[in-house]
């Protein structure tokens, strides 16, 4: 059993910790719940060592223990997948794996050989198709993410801490990752699970321990409790989110995609996005919706001008022919992207919320011109603080300070500040609570009645069914179906998601 108790952690001022309790048992799923910024997180890397700092104390089968460094915690048997990964893009799978415990031949010389062959195996484990020499930054976000679980295999551990093991996993991925977690289960091993997702947490977890504001709510057992029940113990209110039953007609297209194909870098002869067409209206919200490798992302990214050389079609808006070739010129028309993966692509984490948010309408906040007006940059940050409910001690706090969902959050703020036309989200509520959940759809759902056209991507077939008007199917590089909102069920997204008809 790991038992933390009276566990206080502050970061300069801010409390992120206060008091917390917590037991977590062998042979189970212990799932930590709470809304964006809890302290989900920090709790999870003072038990593992990142965090040596804090006041209260921690057991480990009834004898105290203190980790002076992350290493640490991981000889004595506790690992951490973390929310954000913490993999090293420029080296290859293998050498992630074993950075810092690499094996050595009896010659005293790294042994390649070796790290190949376990890092095989442990790919074979997590179901990932790829060679071990691959280079991380060669992989999508989900990939890196099961790389991060089989690093986490490696030890051996007797305490396997997931932090958002699936907010960038699909249907399969997530199967295979569950049966692991029966495993590890079976083996006795306390495996420590967060998600955002209640329905995991439902299948999975055998506990649950609420945090809210960075202290413990509520605990108990899964079984005991409703997902309503447990809803409103993170929100400390109701929250209700329903299926979007508009029945109004967009006729008035604004982004018109014809023909799109994208080639595969990999095999020349194949297409990634082949033959998509189709239109989006002004006011309307479309979801994308696939499995992982469908072409999703892809398309969206092609739209946007990210693969000038490898695609091909023609690209609309409002009636006008654009050749988009570069994000820049997608931009220049109006149409903004919201990445899937911030941390790459979204965010600059070394600066603060403010220029984060202000960076995409730098010269419309300027003066005559000339110089940046430092009372309307901050007025437009505090507006977005204010509407997306961001939490953050201030303006001027670090990105990388934030909470995973509140790092989301900003990302969203910058780009609804350039008043897009055409607004594609990839993944948009990734890693965000229910609560704030809501709150997001709401916003994009009050973007859309201004008449900007919305494409949502989503691998989460409730979003869709929350926000869109009418979702796109798409399988291997195809739309494999188009449906209004009101004829799309589950069934009928699955059965287009996984059969070519
Ligand atoms: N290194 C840090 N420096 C300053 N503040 C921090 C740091 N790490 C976390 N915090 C603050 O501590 C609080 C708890 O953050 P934490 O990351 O633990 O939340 P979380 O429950 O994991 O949220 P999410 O669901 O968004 O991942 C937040 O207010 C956050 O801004
Ligand atoms: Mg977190």
């Amino acid at each position: 059993m790991l038992v933390a108790k009276n566990i206080t952690k502050k970061f300069s001022g801010v409390i992120a910790l206060h008091n917390v309790s917590l037991e977590l048992y062998p042979g189970e799923v212990n799932a930590i719940v709470g809304e964006n910024g809890a302290g989900k997180s920090t709790l999870m890397k003072v038990l593992s060592g990142v965090h040596t700092q804090y006041d209260g104390d921690i057991f480990f089968y009834g004898e105290k223990v203190r980790f002076g460094s992350a290493k640490d915690a991981e000889r004595a048997g506790i690992a951490i997948i973390h929310q954000e990964l913490n993999l090293v893009p420029q080296l290859t799978i293998a050498e992630n794996i074993f950075l810092g415990r690499e094996l050595v031949s009896t010659w005293g010389t790294l042994d390649k050989t070796q790290m190949r062959h376990q890092t095989k195996k442990l790919l074979q484990r997590v179901n990932l198709e790829m060679s071990p020499d691959t280079v991380i930054a060669a992989l999508k976000v989900g990939q890196q993410q099961l790389v991060e679980i089989a690093k986490a295999l490696y030890t051996n551990a007797e305490v396997i801490i997931m932090d958002e093991p699936t907010s960038a996993i699909t249907d399969k991925e997530v199967d295979n990752l569950f049966t692991i977690i029966d495993e590890l289960k079976a083996e006795g091993k306390i495996v420590v699970y967060i998600s955002h997702k209640l329905k995991e947490l439902f299948l999975k977890a055998d506990r649950y321990t609420v945090l809210r504001d960075g202290a413990t709510i509520a605990s108990g057992k899964m079984k005991d409790i409703g997902q309503e029940e447990l809803i409103e113990k993170m929100a400390g209110r109701k929250v209700v989110i329903e299926k979007n039953v508009s029945d109004v007609i967009y006729n008035d297209p604004l982004l018109e995609v014809k023909n799109v194909y994208l080639k595969n870098k990999e095999n020349a002869g194949s297409h990634l996005v082949n033959n998509a067409s189709f239109t989006l209206h002004k006011g309307e919200i479309l979801g994308l919706y696939g499995l992982m490798g469908a072409g999703r992302t892809e398309l969206i990214e092609t739209i946007f001008g990210l693969h000038p050389k490898r695609s091909s079609g023609s690209i609309a808006v409002e009636g006008e022919q654009k050749k988009i070739r570069t994000p820049a010129r997608a931009i220049a028309s109006g149409i903004m992207l919201v990445p899937e993966d911030r941390k790459l692509q979204g965010l600059c984490l070394d600066l603060g919320v403010r220029p984060n948010i202000s960076i995409t309408v730098l010269k419309q906040l300027e003066d005559g011109g000339l110089f940046l007006n430092r009372k309307r940059e901050s007025d437009l940050t505090t507006g977005y603080i204010k509407q997306l409910n961001i939490k953050t001690a201030s303006q001027e706090t670090l990105s990388k300070k934030l909470s995973g969902g509140n790092q989301q959050k900003i990302v969203i703020a910058k780009w609804l500040a350039k008043n897009p036309k055409v607004l594609l989200l990839d993944e948009p509520t990734r890693g965000i609570d229910v609560g704030a959940k809501s709150e997001i759809y709401k916003l994009i759902k009050e973007l859309a009645a201004t008449g900007v056209g919305i494409v949502v991507v989503s691998s989460e077939i409730p979003e869709i069914l929350a926000l869109a008007n009418r979702v796109l199917v798409m399988c291997e590089g195809e739309i494999a179906a188009s449906m209004p909102i009101a004829e799309a069920s589950e069934a009928a997204m699955l059965t287009h998601a996984i059969h070519k008809n």
